[in-house]
């Protein structure tokens, strides 16, 4: 039985956080992922738009996914190996190096990020296109503005 272990925010689960589940379960019998808790973001300095709940529960929903656990802390890896009998623990390519320290438990694996897809890119275009949706509102307004001024005039 081949075990997959991974971890991440998955805030705006997006296409990239898909193929990432895709290819690990493809690569095993059983693919369980770390969703790192709201408390474990704050120590990283992270700000999810999803509670630790949804984000858990999307992951959850996803047909690769065998199992969720949260993530805690940094530490816990050691143990969740060793707890879930990992064959293969896997991060994307962002992280390369960072886990080889894991090697003496199994097999640690780098696999290259889907390009142009990122939650902070989501977060980007939703602001982005909030800020068009203002500016146009802004001319309407002051078209507006304009027009009643006018009225004005001509009523004096
Ligand atoms: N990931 C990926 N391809 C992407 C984005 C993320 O393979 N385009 C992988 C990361 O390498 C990581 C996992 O998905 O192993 C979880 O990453 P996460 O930080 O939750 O997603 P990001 O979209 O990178 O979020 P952020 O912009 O907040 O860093």
């Amino acid at each position: 039985m081949k075990n997959i272990l991974t971890y991440g925010t998955y805030d705006l689960f997006h296409i990239g956080h898909v193929k990432l589940f895709k290819r690990l379960k493809a690569m095993g019998d059983n693919l369980i992922v770390g969703v790192s808790t709201d408390h474990f973001n704050k120590l990283k300095d992270k700000h999810s738009i999803f509670s630790y709940e949804e984000r858990a529960g999307i992951v959850k929903a996803c047909r690769y996914v065998d199992l969720v656990i949260p993530e805690n802390n940094w530490e816990q890896k050691k143990n969740d190996i060793e707890k879930y009998n990992i064959t293969t623990f896997a991060m994307g390519d962002d992280w390369q190096g960072r886990f080889d320290h894991l090697k003496a438990q199994c097999e640690v694996i780098y696999l290259p990020r889907t390009e142009n897809i990122s939650s902070t890119d989501v977060k980007q275009n939703i602001l982005s296109i909030s800020q068009l949706e203002l500016d146009s509102l802004k001319i309407k307004i002051d078209e507006s503005i304009r027009i009643i001024e006018s009225l004005q005039d001509s009523l004096k």
